[in-house]
């Protein structure tokens, strides 16, 4: 069994991202400025926000972060969006998801302009990534392709199952892992809450991607040998031994599930960190405009 170690390639990527930064720089090009909006105090939200500015110091990007109470109303919220939109020195920016209740949650994506979406979340975006044209693919998706692809995974003609249709993670990773491109070209099976026998299909799978967010929800008897294991859940379950109270529990209960993997990432420190890697990534590429010229 071989541990997929996302910080480390994370770091890798920060590394050449910082690199890039510095030659831009010399060139006399401005600095590339990444916006996030956050709305409320979700203490998962407050984290993944924090780590995102602070990431981004690292290297050497400017950041900037934009709060709002919970109850801020729908109007202001899309007037910050039109203003990040029209602010040229704002390359690209993220609306921290899930929002209130009452804020329609799609009108807000959609509100943004899809060159500076560098989410993905933007259905122009989306529908690009199915067309395989230039786009900005959403980051954790992103972030799992390149882990694959650093660690040579295997996948054309492979059985691979994923489990959770979110607009987030499951549904953009089924269509990324049955692309016809070099990392693709599997055959995929959407698993979710209304999938009859999981079982039979998690056995038959090559790689498993479980992003349903129910911790240590794929069990050693769900999967076959030499399976490759990759879990993009991230809940927080609360712990009297944990210093903060909490624990980041993932959707593969990894002791028992890893010694039949061939490959598998832990929960923290796999995909996690490629997900601010690959955002930082479509970021360059925006200050860049590699994209939408
Ligand atoms: N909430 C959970 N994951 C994400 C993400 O990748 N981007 C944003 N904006 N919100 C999220």
């Amino acid at each position: 069994m071989q541990l997929i170690d996302g910080k480390k390639i994370s770091i890798q990527i920060q590394e050449q991202i910082a690199l890039e930064v510095k030659q831009m720089l010399l060139a006399g090009k401005k600095q590339p400025h990444l916006a996030a909006v956050l709305v409320g105090n979700d203490g998962g939200s407050e984290t993944y926000v924090a780590n995102k500015i602070k990431t981004c110091e690292k290297v050497g990007f400017k950041s900037t972060l934009i709060r709002h109470p919970e109850y801020v109303t729908e109007e202001k919220l899309l007037q910050t969006v039109i203003d990040l939109n029209n602010n040229n020195d704002v390359d690209g920016f993220i609306v921290q998801l899930p929002l209130p209740r009452h804020i329609n949650e799609q009108k807000v994506l959609e509100t943004i302009l899809p060159s500076k979406d560098v989410d993905g979340f933007h259905p122009i975006n989306v529908g690009r990534m199915v067309l395989n044209l230039p786009c900005y693919v959403s980051a954790t998706p992103y972030g799992i392709v390149q882990l694959l692809e650093k660690y040579n995974i295997q996948t054309s003609g492979k059985n691979c199952v994923v489990i959770g249709r979110s607009h987030i993670v499951g549904s953009p990773m089924s269509i990324l892992m049955a692309k016809n491109t070099s990392l693709g070209n599997c055959t995929v099976t959407l698993c979710h809450s209304k999938t009859e026998n999981l079982i039979n299909h998690t056995k038959q799978a090559d790689i498993i991607i479980c992003a349903l967010g129910s911790p240590e929800f794929l069990k050693a008897d769900m999967v076959k040998e030499g399976v490759v294991v990759i879990d993009v859940g991230t809940t927080r379950v609360e712990s009297t031994s944990a210093k903060n109270g909490f624990v980041l529990k993932g959707d593969v209960k990894f002791d028992e599930v890893a010694p039949k993997c061939s490959f598998i990432t832990p929960v923290p420190g796999g995909v996690g960190p490629m997900t601010i890697a690959s955002l930082l990534k479509n970021t360059l590429l925006a200050a860049k405009k590699e994209i939408y010229s």
